[in-house]
């Protein structure tokens, strides 16, 4: 083969290669935007049932129900989020090696919190709503001490 050839191919395969990076780069940091806008919206519905919890509004079971179906969702949204290779991106991410290395288990946590939400949902009663957001509440807990780098 001659010399130019060869370096026309290995060109090539540089492009390649430095697109298949890019490539991998861009799918991670939209996976990365789209888990942190649901958690983003999780957050917020979790704020206007804390705000029932600490009497700062009136329990209303609709309220209630709307809050928890949209963290239900958004939890079943996030789960899939999470694609190999969404470790790094151009966006900075929290999530942290472990949810890829003991990926079962992550999945697990999820399954978890979204039957929490799920449960939350059938609430009517005051007094059942404070155990109702604990188990929620925990159930964030668990998974963000074990796969989440804290934001400082
Ligand atoms: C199974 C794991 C898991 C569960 C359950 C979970 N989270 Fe998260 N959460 C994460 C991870 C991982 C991140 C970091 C994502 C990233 O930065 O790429 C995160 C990030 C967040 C963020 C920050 C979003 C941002 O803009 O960076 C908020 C707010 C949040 N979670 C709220 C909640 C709440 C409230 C619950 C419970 C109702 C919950 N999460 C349940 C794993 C979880």
């Amino acid at each position: 083969m001659k010399d130019s050839k060869i370096r026309m191919l290995t060109l090539l395969a540089v492009v390649a290669a430095v697109a298949s990076i890019t490539l991998a780069a861009a799918t991670g940091t939209q996976a990365i935007k789209e888990r942190q806008e649901a958690m983003e919206g999780i957050g917020t519905a979790m704020k206007t049932l804390g705000a029932i919890a600490k009497q700062q509004t009136p329990f209303d079971a609709d309220v209630v129900k709307a809050s928890a179906e949209t963290i239900a969702n958004h939890l079943n949204t996030a789960a899939d989020l999470f694609p190999e290779g969404s470790d790094a991106g151009d966006v900075e991410t929290w999530a942290k090696a472990e949810i890829w290395s003991d990926h079962e288990n992550f999945r697990k946590d999820f399954e978890t919190a979204e039957a929490a939400a799920v449960a939350m949902q059938s609430v009517t009663e005051e007094a059942a709503f404070g155990p109702a957001l604990g188990a929620l509440g925990n159930a964030c807990k668990t998974c963000h001490d074990t796969y989440r780098r804290p934001k400082q």
